[in-house]
């Protein structure tokens, strides 16, 4: 234990020292006898402030500017972690958190080093990036989006903290919220796609079911809403590029997700890694304090992403003692591995760039999340072996995440109602992404067991059963480009490259084809092909596999194409060509037994796409709620017309828009009413349509209402968002859904970004997807 008072920074103030060792004495007594009661900072607020009050003027700079260092431990191993330089940091108060640490042992371990070994006994939060489910792992967050039903969402999130904090995590860097209109950026399969509204409720349920009620209860964690801000809107889709953005079109489109978290109580904030208007996020004060925390009232802490002080160098904003100083200054409370602010900030102190009041206001919000998590009451409050064993990846929570993977699959083609499909017979599962567990979860699943996750190929002979035979052939590399595949399949989520030739490889496949009564086609990308700096060019189907699929529906055998996707594919020839296409994203650990459950009918699909598909590269960015321009087309049947906003090539339209997806039954909208046909500014309109089951089988069918503001004082979007329901019917059953909307959800962020709703005209259109509607008028009056 190191008291030595000496050691303290030479530029601190007198009161400082006193302090020091006014508390140092009480420590020394405390420690004779049973050590520092941490439980008083139990009791409520108040008390918390004045006990942070009173930790805050006993420590040095130096132990301050500990508390808003985030270093990664991933290389800690057990037994290790007392003699690592991260155990030596951590004794002397250098750090004040810890990511990429697993189970409750290591944990342990390093924290007893926080509260046993260094002065003030600070416990550390540990973090992870607990992204779709911890162990049990859900589909990727931009297919779990897919389901829009955010109860179930909110249970996913609820459970990965119950996970989580059962293996001593007590923070998550999620909810990511980036909008995305590019599906070039790998990163859109971690987000909840396009839409402003629906990007909000998302948000709000992982916040809800990661907190909670009461972050201190021992299964509920802190969550981290990320990456603030505009991360989606990356130029040309290439990760981490320069982001160029109006302020109306950050409030109006880019921003409420984020505001959406804060609204519901995140505990913090992520900065993201790229600009927004010049000035990189990490050290853009205006984005940081005052949209932040002056607009919108944020109080947790802000942590910078992995280095992103260190990079602000290479953004050109100075070397590093500038860019951390001016993080700090302009609102960044934790540096996420590059210490920056434990190496320079003390300088910075001195040539009086930084003042002591930011840092101390920084460690405050630190401390504050470390009190509210219960972590000075028991700082191993998270770290309970026999939930450990008993608590994490249960056959409960596996059967929840098989659930809501086949929740979350869309059926985005089902010529003549080829699916489902019987269970009797040949079926032949055939592609590179049959038969991989590793593949399964997706991207970021870092406390995955990617081993146990159930492939395509088991799913389908495990629910098969003795029912019918399941035969299987690899069929083709997941590209012909080696470099490209082995770029798409790193961490441990391999696909192996086939020794055989292509030709060898397709010849088995053709064989056992031609003994089936289906095919089934697991094809598409692998997990690494989207995620992290995993931006492509080109969206397509990798040509080995396109050649590969072409040949088994040479066959004119019934082909099914399951295919896997962390992003919108352009599908423009598969969409042509194969009868069935189900969108199964990386469902998660489940994945394989939820895929048969679809095929075989078990489930009905319901999911629905929340991040438009184009038809061709060119056409991105693409997204329903585009403005009209001033050319619009004149026909909706996508011909050409000079002089007109179009293409000569191609047409304006996605191949599949927002909102889209199938069921096996199908459902019929009648009687768009409006009641009363006039909003007053206070008032309420009712918004209510007749939906009729009117297929074959029980169902459920998501009901979206759109609207827009004809009339504006700055250019309306042709469609918004503004309400949803997902309802379940029974076959031949009819059900009116009834929505409210008031003026409230008409508002916008105007030319001065106030938050108006402009009185006149309203188109309101309800229906399966954003583009087939029933349509109606009302108007705003003042
Ligand atoms: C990512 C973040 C992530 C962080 C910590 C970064 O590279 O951008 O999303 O939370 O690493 O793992």
């Amino acid at each position: 234990m190191n008291y030595n008072i000496m050691k303290t920074p030479m530029l601190k103030t007198k009161l400082i020292l006193l302090a020091t060792f006014a508390f140092t004495l009480m420590v020394n007594a405390q420690e004779k006898s049973h050590g520092i009661d941490y439980s008083a900072f139990k009791a409520n607020k108040v008390e918390m402030n004045k006990k942070i009050d009173s930790l805050l003027s006993v420590m040095t700079l130096e132990e301050k500017l500990g508390q808003l260092n985030l270093p990664s431990s991933g290389d800690i191993t057990t037994g290790q972690a007392k003699s690592s330089d991260v155990a030596q940091k951590i004794k002397e108060g250098k750090i004040g958190g810890l990511f990429n640490i697993k189970t409750v042992e290591k944990i342990k371990e390093v924290q007893r080093i926080a509260v046993e070994d260094s002065r003030l006994k600070i416990p550390l939060i540990f973090g992870m990036d607990v992204i779709h489910g911890y162990e049990t792992t859900f589909p990727i967050p931009l297919g779990l989006s897919t389901s829009w039903d955010m109860e179930m969402i909110e249970k996913t999130a609820k459970m990965a903290a119950k996970e989580a904090s059962a293996d001593g995590i007590n923070w998550t860097f999620s909810p990511m919220v980036d909008i995305s209109r590019d599906p070039r950026w790998g990163r859109v399969s971690e987000g909840n796609g396009e839409d402003p509204y629906l990007g909000g409720e998302i948000a709000k349920a992982m916040v809800r079911g990661y907190q909670g009620e009461d972050l201190s209860k021992n299964n509920t964690i802190l969550s981290c809403v990320k990456h603030f801000a505009l991360y989606g809107a990356s130029e040309a889709g290439r990760d981490y590029n320069t982001v160029d953005m109006s302020r109306i079109q950050m409030y109006n489109d880019y921003f409420p997700p984020y505001k959406a978290a804060i609204d519901a109580g995140v505990g913090s904030v992520m900065a993201s890694f790229n600009e927004v208007d010049g000035i990189p996020a990490t050290g853009n004060k205006w984005l940081l304090t005052d949209v932040l925390r002056n607009q919108w009232n944020f109080s947790g802490f802000l942590v910078t992403d992995y280095t992103g002080i260190n990079e602000m160098i290479a953004h050109g904003m100075g070397d590093l003692q500038t860019v951390s100083a001016l993080a700090l200054n302009a609102g960044v409370d934790m540096d996420m591995v590059g210490e920056g602010f434990v190496s320079t900030l003390e300088k910075s102190v001195n040539e009086g760039k930084v003042s002591i009041e930011k840092i101390d206001a920084s460690v405050r919000r630190i401390l504050e999340a470390k009190y509210e998590l219960g972590l000075f009451e028991d700082p191993y409050k998270y770290c309970d072996e026999n939930r450990a064993k008993s608590e994490i990846f249960t056959p409960e929570n596996r059967a929840f995440a098989r659930k809501v993977a086949a929740e979350s699959m869309v059926l985005l083609k089902n010529e003549n109602n080829l699916l489902p499909i019987k269970k009797t017979g040949v079926i032949a599962v055939i592609g590179p992404l049959a038969n991989t567990n590793e593949n399964m979860a997706g991207t970021w699943s870092v406390a995955t067991p990617q081993d146990k996750s159930i492939s395509v190929l088991k799913g389908i002979k495990e629910v098969v059963g003795s029912a019918g035979s399941v035969l299987y052939a690899k069929g083709s590399n997941l590209s012909y480009d080696k470099d490209f595949e082995e770029r798409g399949t790193m961490f441990g989520k391999e696909i192996p490259r086939d020794g055989r030739s292509d030709e060898e490889l397709l010849k088995e496949a053709l064989d056992i084809a031609s003994k089936a009564d289906v095919i089934i086609a697991a094809i598409g990308e692998a997990a690494e092909m989207s995620g992290e700096s995993s931006s492509r060019t080109n969206i397509s189907i990798p040509q080995s596999q396109k050649d590969l699929l072409n040949a088994l529906l040479k066959t004119g055998k019934p082909v099914v194409l399951v295919l896997f996707n962390g992003r919108p594919l352009v599908l423009t020839q598969e969409n042509e060509t194969v009868p069935a296409i189900l969108d199964v994203w990386f469902g998660g650990t489940e994945t394989g037994y939820a895929i048969a459950d679809v095929l075989f009918g078990n489930v009905n699909p319901s999911a629905k796409i929340t991040a438009t598909f184009p038809r061709s590269v060119g056409q991105i960015p693409i997204y329903y709620s585009h403005k009209n321009t001033g050319r619009p087309l004149g026909n909706s049947e996508g011909k050409f017309e000079k002089f007109r906003s179009n293409y000569i090539d191609e047409r304006n339209e996605p191949l599949f828009p927002f909102g889209y997806g199938l069921s096996y039954t199908n459902f019929k909208y009648d009687n768009l009413k409006l009641s009363p046909e006039q909003l007053e500014e206070n008032g309420t309109l009712e918004v209510s349509v007749t939906i009729q089951n009117t297929g074959n089988y029980d169902g459920k069918e998501v009901v979206q209402l759109y609207i827009r503001d004809l009339v504006g004082s700055i250019t309306r979007p042709v469609k918004q968002l503004k309400g949803f329901q997902k309802i379940q019917l029974k076959k031949g059953e009819t059900k009116t859904v009834s929505f409210k909307l008031t003026a409230e959800d008409l508002k916008f962020y105007n030319y001065d970004l106030d938050f108006v709703a402009e009185p006149g005209e309203f188109e309101v259109f309800v229906g399966t997807n954003s583009e087939e509607t029933l349509k109606s008028k009302f108007e705003l009056v003042k």
